[in-house]
């Protein structure tokens, strides 16, 4: 693996900051307010996705495509229709029929603010949003918006994430082993994750054998991203869903946590990460970027 990126773990924050600043922008202008009949759609899906959320999946997005020559301006589109995907998966998430949270990323619901029918159409706007965008998109070529397009529908799918929020609701209450909770967690979070990384390599035109180790790589990131997830649940509930209650402990889901305990948890997603820079240290770029967020991911807080 090359390294030639003058990048430390002070460079890594003021990266990510960056980075967010130009996606948040992107989004402002890709959903702007309109003052039409249906003018409360416009402003739901800007309260889902303006002003907050890490934008770690955009941000792996830039940073895969970086690693590879692509550039930032013929990234981002496709990076911000990721978030879009991402922020509709949290608004039908938190409904009352699904995980039933009343915050998210700091704030009410989106259904807490507009009622459950405009949180489900909203979800169902920015889905269908993301796609328009990518289609609209004038960086990048038709195969690219191809491959783009069956990326973020397969990962997002019934295959993807969309799977995993099946099995994820129909488990509650039940015994699961670790294996199908690993099934759950690769689809129901690793998807976009792994979709976030393959999104920049299609921009920076990977090569076939480049994407498979970015899969690899990809798959380790979003279980491991998931695990994290689950102890964060338990150690901080009132900062993730506003209530003291932890809301895997409320819906009775089986997690990491249950399974093993935080810290046997946390040392899992640990060797994951371990893991993940190995099938990346196969890639012949200067992919320490990639290293530095994966680190991020793994270590998060919130
Ligand atoms: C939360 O994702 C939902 C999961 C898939 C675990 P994030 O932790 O990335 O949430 P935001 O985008 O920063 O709000
Ligand atoms: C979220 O899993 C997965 C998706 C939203 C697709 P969780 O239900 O664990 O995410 P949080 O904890 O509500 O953010
Ligand atoms: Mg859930
Ligand atoms: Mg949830
Ligand atoms: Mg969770």
């Amino acid at each position: 693996m090359k390294s030639t990126q003058m990048i430390d773990s002070i460079n890594i924050d003021t990266y990510m900051k960056n980075h967010s600043l130009v996606i948040e922008r992107k989004l402002e202008e890709l959903v702007p307010e309109q003052n039409i009949s249906q003018k409360q759609l416009f402003l739901a899906a800007r309260y889902a996705l303006l002003g907050s959320g890490k934008r770690l999946r955009p941000i792996l997005a830039l940073a895969t495509a970086e690693a590879f020559g692509g550039t930032v301006s013929s990234t981002i589109t496709a990076a911000c229709a990721l978030e879009m995907i991402h922020s509709y998966s949290l608004v039908h998430d938190d409904l009352p029929c699904m995980d039933d949270d009343d915050y998210r990323r700091g704030k009410l619901s989106v259904h807490k603010v507009y009622g459950d029918a405009l949180a489900v159409l909203t979800g169902d706007y920015l889905l269908t949003l993301a796609f328009e965008v990518i289609a609209s998109d004038d960086t990048l070529s038709a195969l690219q918006k191809v491959d783009l397009i069956r990326l973020f529908s397969q990962s997002s799918g019934g295959n993807g994430m969309l799977g995993g929020q099946i099995m994820d609701i129909q488990s509650e209450g039940g015994a699961i082993d670790l294996a199908t909770l690993d099934n759950i967690y690769c689809h129901k979070t690793g998807a976009l994750i792994l979709a976030a990384i393959l999104c920049g390599g299609i921009v920076g035109k990977a090569t076939a054998e480049e994407m498979e180790y970015l899969r690899l790589f990809g798959n380790d990131l979003g279980l491991a991203f998931q695990i994290i997830d689950d102890v964060i649940d338990v150690i901080s509930p009132e900062q993730k869903h506003g209530k003291k209650t932890p809301s895997d402990a409320k819906n009775n889901k089986t997690t990491y946590v249950t399974l093993m305990g935080i810290e046997a948890a946390k040392q899992i997603a640990n060797d994951l990460y371990d893991r993940a820079l190995i099938h990346l240290s196969h890639i012949d770029r200067d992919t320490t970027l990639l290293q530095m967020l994966a680190k991020k991911l793994v270590h998060r807080l919130l």
